[in-house]
């Protein structure tokens, strides 16, 4: 493993989703404006015809309708070229079956990056890494192509992606219903409202009780918010 003190560029959560014009396997694509108005999960992989890329893709690929329902749309990048992605998408569709998971077809763009031009505006590049090779970095940028979470993995771990649908859903619900999620939350269980905003309130809000709502103590307050309130609010009918 080779370091180098290279300037890399970050972007951070809360900024907007820095503009890039590409080659994919679905056409070009204007990042992030076309995808205005939707939820998109940015992700680089390290390279192709690789196995650990290889079970994500199935992976992600075989969720890519339960992420639309969140109206949530995948795009991949690696620093491979168009031709290495087709022919590696379609091996993948012909040829490997894998945990069930048979004639799977990536459907959702695949970026080509052969001058890394986009790894390096969204630091997927990480010379402690490797300094060909995207590390598996993960944005999810929300319908105003606004950076809301950013999870970066090495080339040897495979991503866990029920764990970024459940990232994606626990942030849409807050949105929508102006609460946090704790600890692995999933739709169902309980959340928490916000602390209050002075010592008073939050005496009163201990005091009073409210009955929906159960306070530990002063900041740390849970309501219940019913399964399926959350999911006929986020997903498509
Ligand atoms: C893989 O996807 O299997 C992989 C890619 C690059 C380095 C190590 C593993």
């Amino acid at each position: 493993m080779e370091t180098t003190n290279q300037a890399l560029s970050l972007p951070r959560i809360g900024e907007k989703a820095p503009s890039f014009k590409a080659v994919t396997t679905q056409g070009e694509i204007n990042f992030p404006e076309q995808y205005a108005g939707s939820w998109v999960i940015l992700f680089s992989h390290p390279a192709d015809f690789t196995p650990v890329c290889t079970s994500e893709f199935m992976t992600f690929a075989s969720m890519e309708d339960q992420f639309a329902k969140a109206n949530c749309k995948l795009v991949g990048l690696s620093v491979d070229g168009l031709y290495s992605h087709i022919a590696w998408l379609r091996t993948i569709k012909e040829k490997i079956e894998y945990k069930g998971m048979k004639n799977i077809e990536v459907k959702f763009p695949l970026i080509e990056d052969i001058t890394m031009e986009v790894a390096n505006k969204y630091g997927m590049m990480q010379p402690g890494e490797s300094n060909t090779k995207a590390v598996r970095a993960v944005f999810i940028i929300d319908s105003k192509g606004i950076i809301r979470a950013i999870i970066y993995y090495p080339l040897s771990l495979g991503r866990n992606f029920d764990e970024l649908y459940r990232a994606l859903i626990a942030m849409q619900t807050a949105d929508a219903f102006s609460i946090a999620t704790p600890a692995d939350w999933r739709p169902g269980d309980e959340v928490i409202v916000p602390t209050a905003g002075s010592c008073g309130v939050a005496k009163e809000r201990m005091e009073k009780k409210q009955e929906d709502v159960h306070c530990y103590d002063w900041f740390f307050c849970t309501k219940k918010l019913d399964k399926e309130k959350v999911l006929s609010t986020i997903l498509k009918k």
